[in-house]
């Protein structure tokens, strides 16, 4: 893979940029800007080369049709505020557009073409779309590997009309992944929280393998303590998931992984309720599992006390409710502190478990905080992701 940090002579050079600006915008109105602050660096590296900047994003999922709602110009605006420097959305026709048409103005050094997704050429990675786009540049960064999973134009096919690099973000994200499945510093330990444990199997599967403890928390945990024949009262619970807890315990077994799951819960009789701390044997047909309870609190606190390496995905509880936050709060907190101690590498993913951290103030307590949903998780399986395998 080749890194655009490595290139020099990128003077008044197009350089066609893949981010991923899908913020969540509300009335037109970005509700969560973390996404854009996190490319600031590559935006700031490029306009630092003296390089001409041609964005391109998608925000949302228009399905090949312009829809008002979802045009970039909230993103724009915020990022000219942020960067104080001007940035053009040019809003015509992708296809009507030649080289010479951008940057006409000689100080311009930021162009955003529309919502990517407005054409229906970026999801079925067409290949004239590509090519054209191609034409309006001289190289081609992807600072987005949150869009990796997806088998796009702008994210795979354009790679094979320009040199592509990887970008700062990029970067960074794989590196720090790369520490949680490759470049492993051991015990390494994995907390897996979250609702539907169908959605996470892939990932809980792969990790098995080079993991000293899988601790599964949250809903999910619901699972495994009904399959074990707890009772679980009225809590969620998934259909059909025999075969696949079967499939975790066999798979950990072979490779001396060991699972963890609770061992004493927090119940509620609903969402709004106080807590409750009851042993796994106490809980009753109307009883909500909401929270990991304190014995287990503790169990874990010991296992990321003995690790070097720590993956988080997935609260351990209805934290929205204060009443049931003690769990995933107490993992962050203990995470934190190790952080501080610089005794731990620690890295964590999903729109939740950022929303814990950032209830806690803990976010900048984690070596690397990914805001990548699907990208995230398969990368975690162990797929190879279409925009990272172009760029390699
Ligand atoms: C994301 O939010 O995960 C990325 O922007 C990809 O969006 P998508 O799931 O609509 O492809």
């Amino acid at each position: 893979m080749n890194y655009i940090k490595d290139q020099e002579n990128l003077k008044d050079k197009n350089i066609l940029l893949r981010l991923d600006l899908n913020v969540p915008l509300k009335n037109k109105i970005i509700i969560d800007q973390t996404r854009i602050d996190k490319i600031l660096p590559v935006i700031n590296f490029l306009i630092k080369k003296k390089s001409k900047i041609l964005v391109i994003s998608h925000v949302g999922r228009p399905k090949g049709k312009i829809n008002k709602d979802l045009s970039l110009k909230p993103i724009c605006k915020y990022l000219e505020k942020k960067i104080n420097q001007k940035v053009s959305l040019i809003e015509e026709d992708i296809f009507k557009l030649k080289k010479e048409d951008l940057f006409k103005n000689s100080k311009d050094q930021i162009v955003f073409f529309e919502n990517i997704r407005f054409y229906k050429e970026e999801e079925e990675n067409d290949l004239n779309f590509s090519k054209h786009l191609a034409t309006l540049a001289d190289m081609f960064v992807n600072d987005a590997f949150s869009c990796s999973h997806r088998a796009h134009a702008s994210v795979s096919r354009i790679t094979e009309f320009l040199p592509s690099y990887a970008g700062l973000q990029l970067e960074t994200e794989i590196n720090a992944l790369k520490k949680v499945t490759s470049e492993i510093k051991k015990p390494i330990s994995c907390i897996i929280g979250g609702s539907k444990i169908s959605t996470k199997i892939g990932m809980i599967k792969n990790l098995i393998p080079k993991f000293d403890n899988i601790i599964i928390v949250g809903g999910m945990a619901n699972n495994i303590l009904d399959y074990l024949g707890n009772p679980i009262g009225k809590s969620i619970k998934e259909d059909n998931c025999k075969s696949i807890i079967d499939d975790i315990f066999e798979k950990a077994k072979t490779n001396s992984c060991s699972v963890i799951y609770p061992e004493d819960v927090v119940v509620g009789k609903n969402m709004n309720d106080k807590a409750r701390i009851k042993e796994l044997n106490e809980v009753t047909n109307d009883d909500l599992i909401l929270d990991i309870g304190p014995k287990t609190i503790d169990k874990i606190k010991n296992i990321i006390e003995q690790s070097e390496t720590i993956l988080w995905n997935g609260p351990a509880g209805y934290f929205e409710n204060k009443h049931f936050a003690k769990g995933s709060y107490e993992i962050a907190e203990k995470i934190k502190k190790k952080n501080i101690d610089n005794s731990i590498y620690s890295v964590a993913g999903g729109g939740d478990t950022i929303a814990v951290l950032n209830q806690i103030n803990a976010i900048n307590n984690f070596n690397f905080v990914s805001t990548a949903g699907g990208a995230f998780l398969e990368y975690l399986e162990g797929k190879e992701l279409p925009g990272i395998k172009a760029l390699n």
